[in-house]
């Protein structure tokens, strides 16, 4: 796995993930305007899900056909990924076939085995581990909603409830982008050990800062962006309603009297799909400072800067395309004898 891939933002410098956000949202502007740029004519993604999906399926898909690609969706349990051929094997194939790659999958190590043995860009679109898309096009929405005159360095967030994979990557970009991150949870579903080394190795580089508390008050003071996501925890160790009700519900849910606590005109967030009057009451959600929809619409946003980061043309791309086209410009003089010059497009 190299930094060809996309698998973790922490692989990433916060000037490299600046630069993501930039182009997504310069490519925002020119399609909002009704330029749609062909950066990636001729290129296919091959979309590969274990589980399934309605933002990250349908935002990649538009992504690829707005900029003049195409895009495949490899169904859950529709291709050979583990089962009767090994992951390094389908990570080869793929490899011939497409010219980049994304992956749900259920377990973390699967989409670092595809980044590893393919010879091409691979995009992790959730794991059990971590949702770096998703967070990228978290950090976009944060950026076009930041409180008056502050900056992204200035702002502090705040993720309330369950570990998930999201609070986690929520956790990582924060602190790499330097601002405050709070994780407010019960013990049992607060980030591990492992989650906190990273927070800190960014946080040291940054100057930014994390915060793992079951205080309310603590958490929520000084806050301008609220976060939350689902309490039902991951695939085999799902929570029934019952459990997750007697652990989150209802210090944990995310009300009016709980917005009360953060920083006038701070904003809800929230990574849906949202299981209502759960984790989020109807009345937050829906509320005037919920950007939830922007932040859904800004996975599209996000998924073209990075296609377009990672498929970008190379110089040694455009030398070995006019190598090709002199070749193919000779072949075609010899094979109908002629030597008019042939021009291609
Ligand atoms: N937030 C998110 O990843 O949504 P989907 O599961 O619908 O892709």
């Amino acid at each position: 796995m190299t930094a060809k891939d996309f698998i973790d933002t922490n692989d990433f410098t916060k000037e490299e993930l600046m630069n993501i956000a930039n182009l997504s949202l310069a490519l925002k502007k020119c399609i909002k305007a009704g330029y749609y740029p062909q950066l990636l004519k001729n290129k296919t993604l091959g979309m590969i899900f274990q589980q399934s999906s309605t933002r990250t399926r349908v935002s990649f898909e538009t992504a690829m056909e707005q900029l003049g690609g195409h895009a495949q969706y490899l169904a859950p349990g529709q291709i050979q990924l583990g089962g009767h051929e090994t992951i390094e094997d389908t990570s080869r194939v793929l490899s011939r076939l497409v010219d980049i790659l994304m992956a749900r999958v259920e377990r973390h190590k699967s989409v670092v085995d595809l980044a590893t043995h393919a010879t091409i860009p691979v995009i992790n679109g959730m794991s059990d581990y971590n949702h770096p898309t998703q967070e990228m096009g978290d950090i976009i929405t944060m950026i076009e909603h930041l409180p008056e005159g502050k900056k992204l360095e200035d702002c502090k967030v705040v993720f309330v409830g369950d570990a998930t994979q999201v609070c986690a990557s929520l956790g990582f970009i924060t602190t790499k982008m330097g601002m405050r991150f709070a994780q407010f949870g019960p013990k049992g579903f607060q980030l591990r050990e492992n989650h906190i080394k990273i927070m800190e190795e960014n946080c040291k580089v940054s100057g930014g800062s994390f915060l793992i508390t079951e205080d309310a008050d603590e958490a929520l003071k000084d806050a301008d962006f609220v976060y939350t996501d689902v309490w039902y925890g991951l695939y085999e160790a799902e929570l029934s309603e019952e459990e997750r009700m007697s652990i989150f519900y209802p210090k944990y849910q995310v009300t009016m009297d709980l917005m009360k606590k953060a920083n006038p005109g701070a904003k809800f967030m929230h990574c849906l799909p949202a299981t209502r009057n759960e984790e989020v009451t109807d009345e937050v959600i829906d509320s005037d400072f919920s950007i939830v929809f922007d932040e859904a619409e800004n996975r599209l946003t996000a998924m073209r800067g990075l296609l377009v980061y990672f498929l970008g043309l190379s110089k040694q791309d455009i030398e070995k395309e006019t190598e090709a086209k002199f070749e193919l410009e000779q072949a075609l003089q010899a094979a109908f004898k002629t030597d008019k010059e042939l021009v291609l497009s």
